[in-house]
């Protein structure tokens, strides 16, 4: 695992917008795990703007993203299907077609609903690279705590934390769900590459858990420690409960010489 602390949020996004620009260039039609949450928000404005200036494109792209709520539509402002459209699809050159989300409506059957996300993961040739959050419990995706390491894509509920957590993002007459459909953490960490990103002293303890803590189901995102090529970006912030910072930098150090030297995707 390869951890790069950053000093601020905008730092972060940076980093982000830098590597996938770069991956873009090597691989064109590379397919994107993407996440929704506040996050990733920076990283899609950076991206968005180099894309207004020419400078990448996101036309042969296919995507796929984490989660997405179960109990309302598509179309509502609420579905992440909604903020995908307003943060990011909506301001490049992504055909909607090649964007995927895990949508199950009121009639559909969520089992079919999961295996048809993980066939579709499959034909476009797996995912390149996974973005994803953490929630303060250490979730990924909506993976919540005791999610199995051998999950794939279905419905969880979510713990009563994360909807607090989350309701300050509906208004108090407005339905909040209690669940939704997430690609499960065998379907995250099958992705060739996989990064947490994490930013604000909110989720330092999450992150210190996740890395240096044991692997556990009871923290979701630990799940990362099994993976061969998992990048975590952190602010200072959000690093502040790491014990090995100087080891981490030194490590980014020695890497990008070696990157340098063999000119590859870092
Ligand atoms: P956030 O959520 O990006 O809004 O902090 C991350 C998560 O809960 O997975």
């Amino acid at each position: 695992m390869e951890v790069v602390i950053l000093e601020t949020e905008n730092d972060v996004a940076t980093w982000a917008a830098d590597r996938i620009s770069d991956l873009l260039v090597q691989k064109p039609d590379a397919t994107l795990g993407l996440a929704t949450g506040n996050t990733p928000l920076a990283l899609y404005r950076r991206l968005s703007d180099r894309f207004a200036k020419g400078l990448v494109s996101f036309k042969n792209v296919k995507t796929f993203n984490l989660d997405e709520y179960i109990g309302i539509e598509e179309g509502n402002h609420q579905s992440y299907r909604t903020y995908m459209r307003k943060e990011f699809f909506g301001k490049v050159d992504i055909p909607l077609e090649n964007t995927h989300l895990p949508y199950c409506s009121a009639t559909d059957n969520p089992r079919e609903v999961g295996s048809a996300y993980e066939h579709d993961i499959e034909t476009a040739g797996g995912i390149d690279l996974q973005l994803f959050g953490i929630g303060a419990n250490g979730h990924i995706g909506f993976n919540e705590p005791t999610s199995s390491f051998g999950s794939r894509t279905r419905v969880k509920t979510l713990t009563k934390r994360t909807i607090s957590e989350n309701s300050r993002l509906f208004s108090p007459e407005e339905f909040q769900p209690h669940l939704a459909m997430t690609m499960g953490i065998a379907t995250i960490l099958d992705s060739r590459r996989v990064w947490l990103m994490a930013t604000g002293q909110h989720k330092a303890e999450a992150v210190g858990q996740a890395i240096e803590g044991p692997i556990s189901s009871m923290v979701p995102a630990s799940a990362l420690q099994l993976h061969e090529s998992a990048t975590v970006i952190v602010d200072r912030s959000a690093a502040s409960k790491l014990k090995h910072i100087d080891y981490y930098n030194w490590a980014v150090q020695e890497k990008t010489k070696l990157a340098r030297k063999f000119d590859t995707f870092p």
